[in-house]
């Protein structure tokens, strides 16, 4: 169990439908939290904005702020992507950029509140979904904490060519701030460079490759129904297994990072409500 943190270079490769996609085909419980500071599109999107109210991390951050009440609010704002099983839950990102500027100050400390889900009763996988890397005020601390850090690209020269950059902007911080190394990877997404030509060019692992599938692309960015059996699904689910190979190998050669913070229960009563 462990923080997942996907990003992107310039350009609109699809962190969010491959981060949804995951989601929704991970065999572990997870909450999926959209740490874009350009804003969360899934519940205006994907579900459709069916929301009683506001909620989601924007909320959350101005109730820490307030009341330093992250751990005890928390639950209440996520929404039950599989009702009601609590098993794949999303924590809706900002509505209004400006609402970014709250959440911002706050990125540390949502990293350590992620890193403690994974040893919680019961534990969570964390995918966060950190958007694109020159959005101004990136969740650099969520990306520092995450255990291994998916940088998404599409296979087309000129992707590959922000990607490139982007992957040295996040070595140098990296190294910078002594994250061990061996945390970043690469998820292409669609048609165009062969894997391993990517791979050798960029200098990084390729982790997995995502097809296109534009029929549940627009299911999981408009709104609708989608099929376990679809492509996309299929293999944003088949990702888990090299992702966790990842994680065993980095825990076998590290001490686990923030393996001192206290765990959190997640509460069995109401708080989390499905949207669909
Ligand atoms: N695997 C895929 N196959 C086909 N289309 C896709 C795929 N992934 C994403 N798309 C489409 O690409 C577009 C951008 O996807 P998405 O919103 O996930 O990107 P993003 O990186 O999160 O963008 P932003 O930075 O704006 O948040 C959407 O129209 C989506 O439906
Ligand atoms: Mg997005």
């Amino acid at each position: 169990m462990a923080v997942i943190a996907l990003v992107s270079a310039k350009g609109s490769p699809g962190v969010t439908t491959s981060a949804l996609a995951a989601a929704l085909s991970w065999h572990r419980r997870l909450v999926l939290a959209e740490c874009d500071p350009a804003g969360g599109s899934i519940l205006a999107g994907y579900l459709g904005g069916a929301l009683d109210g506001p909620r989601g991390i924007g909320e959350l951050a101005v109730g820490e702020l307030r009341d330093g009440n992250l751990e005890s609010a928390f639950w209440s704002q996520l929404v039950d992507l599989d009702a009601p099983k609590r098993e794949r839950l999303l924590l809706p990102g900002v509505v209004d950029p400006a609402q970014a500027g709250s959440v911002s100050p706050l990125w540390q400390r949502f990293a350590d509140f992620f890193t403690s889900l994974e040893r919680g009763v019961p534990p969570y996988d964390v995918l966060v979904d950190c958007g694109r890397l020159q959005v101004g005020g990136p969740p650099w601390p969520v990306l520092r904490a995450a255990a291994v850090v998916l940088l998404v690209t599409r296979a087309h020269l000129p992707d590959l060519s922000a990607t490139r950059s982007t992957v040295r902007a996040i070595e140098r911080d990296f190294t910078e701030h002594r994250v061990p190394p061996g945390t970043l990877r690469l998820l292409v997404v669609g048609d165009g460079h062969g894997t391993s030509e990517i791979s050798k060019a960029l200098r990084l692992p390729v982790i997995g490759r995502l097809p296109h599938d534009p029929r549940t692309a627009a299911v999981l960015s408009l709104g609708g129904t989608v099929r376990a059996g679809r492509p996309l699904l299929r293999a944003a689910g088949a990702l888990e297994v090299p992702v966790r190979a990842l994680l065993d190998r980095r825990r076998a050669r590290l001490a686990w990072p923030g393996a001192a913070a206290p765990a959190v229960t997640a509460p069995g009563g109401p708080g989390v409500s499905g949207a669909v």
